[in-house]
C-alpha cells in the first residue's frame, strides 16, 4: 500500500474533510491527533472510516492498564485502523491495549487495528530524559522500549528517522515502524522539524509508514505534493 499517512493537524472537521477529500487515492491514510480529536471528537474519525479511509488515531494513551484497555476499545468502535499508546506506560499496560484491540475487534466484527507504541518523544533530549530519571542514551532507551513493545504484543512503534535502522535491527522485519519528521529534499531544515530524512531515505532506513503533515497539507496543491512524494519512493 501507499505508505504515506497525512497528519490532519487542523482545528475543524470541515477543514479535515476537505483535505481528506482532496487527497483521497493519493495517500495511504490519515492521522488524527489530539488537536482535531479534542475539537471534534470521534465523529470526525467515523466520518473518514465510514468512507473506507484508514485512520491512525494518534492519541498516545498512557494510563493504568484497565483505563487504556477501555480507551482502545472505544477507538476500535470508531473504525480506527491504527492506534497508539506510550511504551513507557509499561509492559502490562501495552499487553492490556493489545488484548483490548483483539477483543473489541472480534466483538464488533471489525478488523483488529494495529497497536503502536511511542518510545521516547522526539522532543526529549538526553538532559530532559535525565530529569525524569532515565540516564541511558536516548537511542538505547528507544530500542529498549521498542523491544518491550514487541514482547508485550504491540505491532510496532513510532520512531524518528534516526532511530529506524536500530529498531528494525532489534525488532525484525515484521515490526511496523511509523516515522514522522519527513521532509522532501527541497524542504530540509525549513521549519521546526530538526532531524529529518527525505521520504525515500526513510523508507530505505526501514520505515513501514511515513507520517507527513505540512509538506502536503501546507502545499499550494496538496494532492500534487502527495503524488510527487509517492513517486519519489
Ligand atoms: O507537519 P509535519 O510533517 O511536521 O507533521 C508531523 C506529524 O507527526 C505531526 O502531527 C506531529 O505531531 C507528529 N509527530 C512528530 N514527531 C513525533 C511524533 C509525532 O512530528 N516524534
Amino acid at each position: 500500500m501507499n505508505p504515506i499517512l497525512v497528519a490532519l493537524d487542523v482545528d475543524s472537521a470541515a477543514r479535515a474533510m476537505a483535505l481528506a477529500d482532496a487527497l483521497r487515492g493519493s495517500v495511504g491514510g490519515y492521522k488524527i491527533g489530539k488537536q482535531l480529536f479534542t475539537a471534534e471528537g470521534p465523529a470526525v474519525v467515523r466520518a473518514l472510516t465510514e468512507r473506507g479511509d484508514r485512520v491512525f488515531l494518534d492519541l498516545k494513551f498512557h494510563d493504568i492498564p484497565n483505563t487504556v484497555a477501555g480507551a482502545v476499545q472505544s477507538a476500535v468502535a470508531t473504525g480506527a485502523w491504527m492506534v497508539n499508546v506510550h511504551a513507557s506506560g509499561g509492559g502490562v499496560m501495552m499487553r492490556a491495549a493489545a488484548d483490548a484491540a483483539t477483543r473489541a475487534a472480534a466483538a464488533l466484527g471489525r478488523p483488529r487495528p494495529l497497536v503502536i507504541g511511542v518510545t521516547v518523544l522526539t522532543s526529549m533530549t538526553e538532559a530532559a530524559l535525565a530529569q525524569v530519571g532515565v540516564t541511558r542514551p536516548v537511542l538505547e532507551q528507544v530500542v529498549h522500549l521498542a523491544r518491550l513493545a514487541k514482547q508485550s504484543g504491540l505491532d510496532g512503534v513510532v520512531a524518528s528517522p534516526q532511530e529506524t535502522a536500530a529498531i528494525r535491527e532489534a525488532c525484525g522485519e515484521e515490526f511496523q515502524i511509523v516515522t514522522p519528521g519527513i521532509r522532501p529534499v527541497d524542504q530540509q531544515g525549513t521549519d521546526d522539524q530538526a532531524r529529518t530524512l527525505t521520504p525515500a531515505q526513510a523508507m530505505k532506513a526501514g520505515s513501514t509508514y511515513l507520517v507527513i503533515g505540512r509538506p502536503i497539507t501546507g502545499a499550494p496543491n496538496p494532492r500534487e505534493a502527495a503524488e510527487q512524494i509517492a513517486a519519489s519512493l
